[in-house]
């Protein structure tokens, strides 16, 4: 019975006291992605699974091990968001938003859920900032969509991260990396765990992402994507790293990034911070040209990235970077006495009316109690109403920082512009 008040594995509350922290990141995200062009996108938390089996990929480890799936009474196979392109993808062809033209950019905050083993920065239910870029093959795209969330970073103060950058390829040139890396890992096949095994055959390149130590090991030594690539796939690739040197963005190229997720095409990248432990990719993305026909679209071209909030928030407290503290209490009214009872109810509603954040008791404290809830909501000006000041029909505000009193007219209008 007691687990009833326990949240389940994976999940976290995010508590009235610590809430001003998610709105600040978030109005700082909905900022940035609103000056580089993007809308916001709201979809369902829970779509049909085949989305995220033919979007993400079934030899993924999203779709293998930790979607969570239910039939619903229709009998119908139903899986909570594990990300969130499959979701922007099928709307983009549901609403057909293309119709009003390309390119078509939009950014989504919203929660996902992974059966992951939970740890610190790992959770089965995280939220995510995410944006998709559809309609641009361009490499001026991809340096486009990186500078946002560099630019991101800069606006939350967050230093010191490394952006890691790398191309797997197109349809073209793949099947000859795939072949070399199935002939690699066949080599080694009697060391790889049971899953390597299986994607030996279906898609050699989810061995680069197993989490085994001793598949990660072997992997370390396997070739290299960038020596497959087409020219085509160079020539986005140059063109990318040129662009982003010219925004003055530090990259390092680093081939083992593939990404977890089958749709991936050309450009992959990660951020990661050193400052959070293991989990330490704060944000990954890439291109996935071949997303949008995979779901039943025209061919399309698309990118973007999403990053976790929560890591974002970890690797902001671990460098010291302060939230701003929202607007506290602005003035809290006691009443004392019980005729100043029912016309501070009204002062009170009347302030807020105005657009004043104002307080009073309502759990019949006496007043010695009621001046030290004024305190605890930090209130910037405090008014003791008793029955004189109703018949003088005059209040005595106190600053509370200095202490300070002065006296105003006993209406909301003349308080608020008192306190404001
Ligand atoms: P992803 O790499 O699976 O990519 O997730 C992106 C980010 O979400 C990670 O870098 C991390 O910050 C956060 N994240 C992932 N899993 C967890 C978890 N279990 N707990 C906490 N945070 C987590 C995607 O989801 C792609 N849809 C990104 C994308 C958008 N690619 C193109 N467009």
């Amino acid at each position: 019975m007691a687990d009833i008040i326990l949240k389940p594995k994976g999940t976290n509350d995010v508590l009235p006291s610590d809430s001003y922290r998610w709105q600040y990141i978030e109005g700082v995200l909905r900022k940035a992605a609103s000056d580089f062009g993007y809308s916001e996108i709201r979809f369902p938390t829970f779509e049909h699974t085949e989305l995220f089996v033919r979007g993400v990929g079934d030899t993924t480890d999203v779709v293998q091990k930790e979607m969570f799936t239910f039939t619903d009474r229709g009998g119908r196979s139903i899986t909570l968001r594990p990300e969130g392109t499959a979701s922007v993808v099928r709307s983009y062809l549901e609403n057909s938003l293309y119709g009003a033209g390309l390119p078509v950019k939009c950014f989504y905050i919203a929660p996902n859920f992974r059966g992951e083993q939970p740890q610190a920065g790992r959770y089965r239910e995280f939220y995510q900032f995410g944006v998709e870029y559809l309609g641009s093959p361009c490499p001026s795209a991809d340096a486009e969509v990186i500078a946002l969330y560099a630019a991101i970073l800069d606006r939350l103060g967050i230093k010191g991260t490394q952006l890691s950058i790398n191309s797997i390829g197109c349809p073209e040139c793949r099947p000859k990396f795939h072949a070399a890396l199935r002939a690699y890992f066949e080599s080694r096949r009697d060391e790889l765990c049971r899953t390597c095994l299986d994607r030996l055959d279906k898609n050699p390149m989810r061995i680069l992402d197993c989490k085994s130590p001793v598949c990660k090991e072997i992997a370390g030594d396997s070739p290299s994507c960038l020596d497959y690539l087409c020219s085509d796939c160079l020539e986005h690739f140059e063109k990318t790293k040129e662009m982003l040197g010219a925004m003055g963005i530090d990259f390092t190229i680093d081939p083992e990034i593939v990404r977890g997720l089958d749709y991936y095409t050309r450009t992959v990248f990660e951020f990661v911070s050193t400052d959070i432990g293991a989990q330490s990719a704060i944000c990954g993305g890439g291109r996935y040209d071949g997303l949008i026909e995979t779901l039943g679209g025209q061919p399309t071209p698309g990118l973007g990235f999403a990053s976790g909030l929560e890591r974002m928030m970890m690797v902001m407290d671990a460098q010291g970077i302060e939230f701003p503290k929202p607007e506290g209490c602005r003035i809290f009214l006691a009443a004392l006495g019980g005729a100043a009872e029912v016309p501070v109810q009204k002062l009170v509603y009347d302030l807020r009316k105005l657009g004043v954040k104002a307080e009073r008791d309502t759990t019949g404290r006496g007043l010695k109690a009621q001046m030290k809830y004024a305190d605890r909501l930090g209130a910037a000006y405090s008014a003791v109403i008793v029955d004189n000041e109703l018949s003088e029909g005059r209040a005595r505000i106190k600053d509370m920082s200095t202490g300070s009193v002065f006296e105003c007219l006993l209406t909301a209008e003349d308080i608020r512009n008192a306190v404001i």
